[in-house]
């Protein structure tokens, strides 16, 4: 396949790699934090940087959408259900994890999303910060929740397509379309390519210290405190508003470089670890890293073989907005260049400690367990999921969530018609990465023993 696109940055990636000072790939690398993890998790679960997008009155009205005669006793469970948000686990006003009380454009009460709204997963049962979202049904937040009444509404593009992906890129696409370079408000709203299917898998926190480039694409230096303000684009928020919080996220940052992997809370078979550990190396080593050394590894789109949608989804006009803006003038960057985004022709192959925690897999989720990964053939088409955390919803042998193929007539409401992975529709597809294809049976079941150990 050829290169889907000219690159847009090319002489700048150029001399930004040639000159970049890393550490030689394979040595222990890791981020180091310029800003404070305990006030960065303090301004993650307290502060909000953005006006309040949903009336309070619509949060605690909600069920009159859900077609219930009144509201239910145990509606705070039931709003976390259907909106796929898990319990807070610090004070949070009675809200679930990902929403935060901010007041309305007009000063009334009201919540707003937040960081852990996508990256505010679940595990086994109990909130996880720092982890992705995979439960997260974020259409329907923006269409039940911006309303005020009974009638959903509707929103430029969509926020979700399937439930537990989302549509960040298209967000940030969109937002940028408001603003000029220097973050003054443009009208009317420029359009940079967006693409609302793209279907992104969030990724878990906790790789971000080994990580030198970031986002599935490798489009991002993993350094830039900036590149993660993005969501601040917010048309109420002014432009001073940027420079005034990077403090805030360069501690937000902090507190991401602090997570740590969740360990396999099951026991673990030695002996079957240890030949695994040997097939890693011989299959997976060189793209993936092992624990202490991390290769930061881009693969190219023809070669990896997955779904190329989510590479092709952002186009240059945003990358030309992005290189052009605030957002890439870093001081601390490439001699005070900054991090410019840049296209790397490929997929990053990320570290995997952990990754028993943070299925479904691949990109864009099409993968909803380990097994199925490691075997190209038994991936399953068509599925969907209870879209909970607790131990039973949870794949010990196959390591991810327990899937069903859907049965009966088709979903009616959008809703439900969300729950449903369809690998055959735009940036869902569930091909490439067939690595594990030659292992035998018995040696996959000895090399996700050892994944387990990660
Ligand atoms: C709407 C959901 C959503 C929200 C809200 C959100 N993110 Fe993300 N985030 C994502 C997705 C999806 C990705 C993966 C993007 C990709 O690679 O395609 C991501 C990627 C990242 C990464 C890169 C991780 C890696 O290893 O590549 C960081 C860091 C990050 N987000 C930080 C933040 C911070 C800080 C906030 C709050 C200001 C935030 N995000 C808000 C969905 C979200
Ligand atoms: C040639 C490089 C390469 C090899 C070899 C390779 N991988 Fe990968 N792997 C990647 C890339 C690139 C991705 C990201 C692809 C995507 O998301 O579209 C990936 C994704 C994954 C994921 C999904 C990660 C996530 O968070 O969703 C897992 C799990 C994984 N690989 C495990 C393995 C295992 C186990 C082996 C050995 C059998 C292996 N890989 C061999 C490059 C490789």
């Amino acid at each position: 396949m050829a290169r889907p696109f000219p690159n847009p940055f090319g002489k700048l990636l150029l001399v930004s790699l040639v000159l970049a000072v890393w550490p030689k790939s394979g040595s222990a690398f890791a981020q180091t934090a310029k800003g404070d993890a305990a006030r960065g998790f303090e301004a993650l679960t307290s502060r909000s940087f953005v006006p309040g997008q949903f009336p309070r009155a619509q949060i605690d009205n909600a069920w009159k959408l859900w077609g219930l005669p009144e509201k239910p006793a145990n509606y705070a469970e039931l709003f976390r259900e259907r909106y796929g948000l898990a319990e807070a686990p610090y004070a949070n006003n009675g809200l679930p994890m990902g929403l935060k009380t901010s007041k309305m454009p007009l000063g009334t009460d009201g919540a707003s999303l937040d960081c852990l709204t996508c990256h505010g997963g679940s595990l086994l049962g109990k909130p996880f910060p720092g982890l992705g979202n995979t439960m997260l049904d974020l259409q329907a937040i923006f269409e039940e929740l911006s309303s005020r009444g009974t009638k959903a509404m509707r929103t430029p593009y969509t926020f979700c397509n399937t439930r537990g992906t989302n549509e960040a890129g298209a967000t940030s696409v969109y937002l940028a379309g408001l603003r000029n370079p220097d973050l003054t408000l443009r009208l009317p709203w420029r359009n940079l390519g967006l693409h609302d299917d793209l279907c992104e898998d969030v990724p878990a926190w906790w790789h971000l210290k080994r990580k030198k480039t970031m986002y599935a694409t490798a489009e991002a230096d993993a350094r830039s405190v900036r590149s993660i303000m993005q969501f601040m684009m917010h048309p109420l928020n002014l432009p001073g508003a940027f420079e005034r919080e990077q403090a805030a996220f360069r501690d937000i940052q902090a507190w991401i470089f602090s997570v740590e992997a969740p360990k396999w809370p099951w026991e673990l078979d030695r002996e079957k670890v240890a030949r695994g550990q040997i097939l890693h190396k011989q299959h997976c080593a060189k793209c993936h890293g092992t624990k202490d050394q991390y290769p930061n590894k881009v693969i190219p789109l023809e070669e990896i073989g997955t779904d190329t949608t989510r590479y092709m989804g952002i186009e240059s006009a945003f990358g030309d907005f992005y290189n052009q803006s605030w957002f890439s003038r870093e001081l601390d960057g490439w001699f005070g260049e900054g991090y410019k985004a840049q296209r790397s022709g490929g997929y990053q192959a990320p570290p995997l400690d952990g990754i028993w925690a943070t299925a479904p897999y691949l990109h864009n989720g099409s993968v909803p367990t380990l097994e199925a990964l490691l075997n190209s053939g038994t991936r399953p088409t068509v599925f969907t999921r209870s879209f909970r955390t607790h131990p039973e919803d949870y794949d010990q042998e196959k390591l991810g969530w327990k899937t069903t193929i859907p049965m009966g007539p088709s979903p009616t409401t959008p809703i439900d018609a969300r729950r449903i992975y369809d690998t055959s529709k735009p940036g869902r597809g569930n091909k490439g990465h067939t690595y594990g294809d030659i292992l035998s049976p018995a040696e996959r079941s000895d090399l996700i023993e050892f994944l387990k150990s990660l």
